[in-house]
């Protein structure tokens, strides 16, 4: 009783505090939210590498890869291009760029290398799905559920921070999949809190492929050869800033879309409050992928190893607790066959969770207004989540 108490008056501190006295009425809790659209930062933990020279161009089919220096689908935006980044550079200039013809790589340090030697694989296996031979992994995901090829999906992740320990993960992101399970293709980019990766514990945007469920190709970010990056500012590693605080009205979101191009098959990833493309994932190292995508899911996934209880997801709240409190992912979109990007519809999407509700669980009750759009809540404490 003392602690509902307290959470109830905290609770009430934390609104009273942000909306600078003004109290929202329950009905009117959503339309009166709003967010800001982060763009994750490079720091140290990076280095410059010559751009033609990066780790990609050591996998065997992109020997004589010609690098795409901007996607198709964005080049009457991008065709001033040095003048847009002149301008992008001034506007953020706290933000560190390498410099013309350098992209940012994150660095392996030690520790990072320490980690991937002696942990069992299954614990740096990021963003695989649960299945009786990797226990600790849980989902609490929406995916789409018609039979048709996509070439892409975007959505924007509610950004929170997470307490975790070492060894444990806690993703929020998106997944683009294709093939059966033994040779699955998936390319998975979200925000999350990984110690055992990234050797700290900020917020990062991390992605993770594979080509053949997650057995011999694949890997982090730039840990083995296979995206390209373009961008000089924003690379995977990159540090989210700010984070959303349980119980306020204002979030912070980092928007996300991963795109097939048209004419080169390859498939790029645009990220953060400037739409900016980061890279791509070239279409000759999937097999599956290369002609499009048969599913796209939305959510989080944890993972604890098996002597340990499970990490928070989302939030660390429960869907049931709605917006100002659950983690959330918001104006889901999809890039349907003709290459259209088109809101989501109710009706075919499925929500998917491998935990009891009081563990992980998904809400999603379709359109959310005119700022989130098509949204759902996701995610929980964790604790003993097995079934
Ligand atoms: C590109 O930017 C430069 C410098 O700002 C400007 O002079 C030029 O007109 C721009 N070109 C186009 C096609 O917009
Ligand atoms: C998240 O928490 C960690 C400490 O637990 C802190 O170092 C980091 O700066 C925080 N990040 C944000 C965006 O608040």
């Amino acid at each position: 009783m003392a602690i509902l108490l307290f959470l109830i008056v905290s609770l009430c501190i934390q609104c009273y505090e942000v909306n600078g006295g003004r109290i929202h009425h329950q009905d009117k809790q959503l339309q009166s939210h709003d967010y800001q659209n982060l763009q994750p930062s490079i720091d140290d933990s990076f280095d410059c590498v010559d751009m033609y020279n990066q780790p990609a161009f050591q996998h065997p089919l992109l020997k004589n890869h010609k690098i795409q220096l901007f996607p198709t689908f964005l080049r009457t935006t991008m065709q001033n291009r040095s003048s847009s980044l002149s301008k992008a550079i001034k506007y953020q200039n706290f933000i560190r760029e390498c410099p013309q013809g350098k992209v940012p790589i994150l660095k392996t340090t030690t520790r990072q290398k320490m980690v991937t030697k002696s942990s069992s694989k299954s614990q740096l296996d990021g963003f695989n799905e649960y299945s009786e031979s990797n226990p600790g992994h849980h989902f609490a995901t929406l995916e789409t559920t018609q039979d048709m090829m996509f070439h892409g999906g975007s959505a924007r992740i509610g950004v929170y921070n997470l307490s975790l320990q070492e060894n444990q993960y806690s993703i929020s992101g998106i997944w683009i999949q294709s093939g059966p399970p033994a040779e699955l293709n998936s390319i998975q980019v979200g925000s999350d809190v990984h110690l055992s990766l990234y050797g700290d514990h900020q917020i990062r945007i991390t992605a993770y492929w594979t080509a053949d469920g997650y057995q011999k190709t694949g890997c982090y970010n730039y840990q083995c050869p296979g995206f390209v990056q373009v961008h000089r500012g924003t690379g995977f590693g990159g540090v989210l800033q700010y984070s959303s605080k349980i119980g306020s009205l204002h979030k912070f979101v980092w928007s996300v879309k991963i795109k097939q191009d048209k004419s080169t098959g390859n498939w790029w990833c645009i990220g953060g409050k400037d739409n900016v493309a980061l890279g791509y994932w070239p279409k000759k190292i999937f097999t599956h992928l290369s002609q499009g995508s048969s599913l796209i899911k939305y959510g989080g996934e944890t993972y604890a190893p098996s002597n340990m209880i499970s990490p928070p997801m989302g939030s660390g709240r429960l869907p049931k607790e709605l917006f100002k409190n659950s983690g959330f992912i918001s104006n889901l979109e999809i890039v349907d066959s003709n290459y259209n990007e088109v809101e989501v519809k109710p009706k075919e999407m499925k929500s998917n969770c491998d935990t009891t509700p009081n563990c992980y669980d998904v809400l999603y009750r379709g359109y959310e207004g005119s700022l989130y759009r098509q949204a759902f809540l996701f995610g929980g404490p964790g604790g003993k989540c097995g079934i």
